[in-house]
């Protein structure tokens, strides 16, 4: 996985899987069985959450808790990539029903930079 953090600034995949596999299996494993371990990393595959593209589109652009916010540098095609491989991949068969216009309408008012912004 990533061991600094410039590659991230430049990710321009579009591609879901791509995206997952770059960005998140880190954390929630390849095949998104997650982890439990310095921290507890929430299984993605069965997951009924995952049936509402908004709920992971939010974490995706927001973060939560212990997730990193990833809203600053995927652009809403990316953020969408992302949400429907989570849908329909995994193990989850959800229907691939998330929209742009969901995903704009997610990201924040003010723009926020929970990675360059210590909050502790
Ligand atoms: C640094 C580790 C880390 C990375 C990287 C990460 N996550 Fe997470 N993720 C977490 C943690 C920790 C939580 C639980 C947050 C909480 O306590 O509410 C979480 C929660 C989630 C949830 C909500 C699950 C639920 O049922 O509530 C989703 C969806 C999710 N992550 C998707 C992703 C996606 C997609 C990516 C890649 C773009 C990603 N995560 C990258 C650590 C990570």
């Amino acid at each position: 996985m990533s061991d600094g953090g410039e590659w991230v600034e430049e990710y321009v995949s579009e591609d879901g899987e791509e995206l997952y596999q770059s960005l998140c299996s880190g954390c929630h494993i390849a095949d998104g069985s997650g982890a439990v371990g310095a921290g507890k990393y929430p299984a993605l595959s069965g997951n009924p959450n995952l049936e509402f593209a908004d709920y992971a589109t939010y974490i995706i652009i927001n973060g939560q808790a212990a997730m990193p916010s990833f809203g600053h540098f995927l652009d809403d095609k990316q953020v969408l990539a992302i949400t429907e491989y989570l849908k329909t991949n995994l193990g989850n068969d959800y229907e691939a029903d998330g929209t742009l216009d969901a995903v704009a309408d997610a990201r924040p008012a003010e723009p926020v930079d929970q990675n360059t912004e210590e909050h502790e």
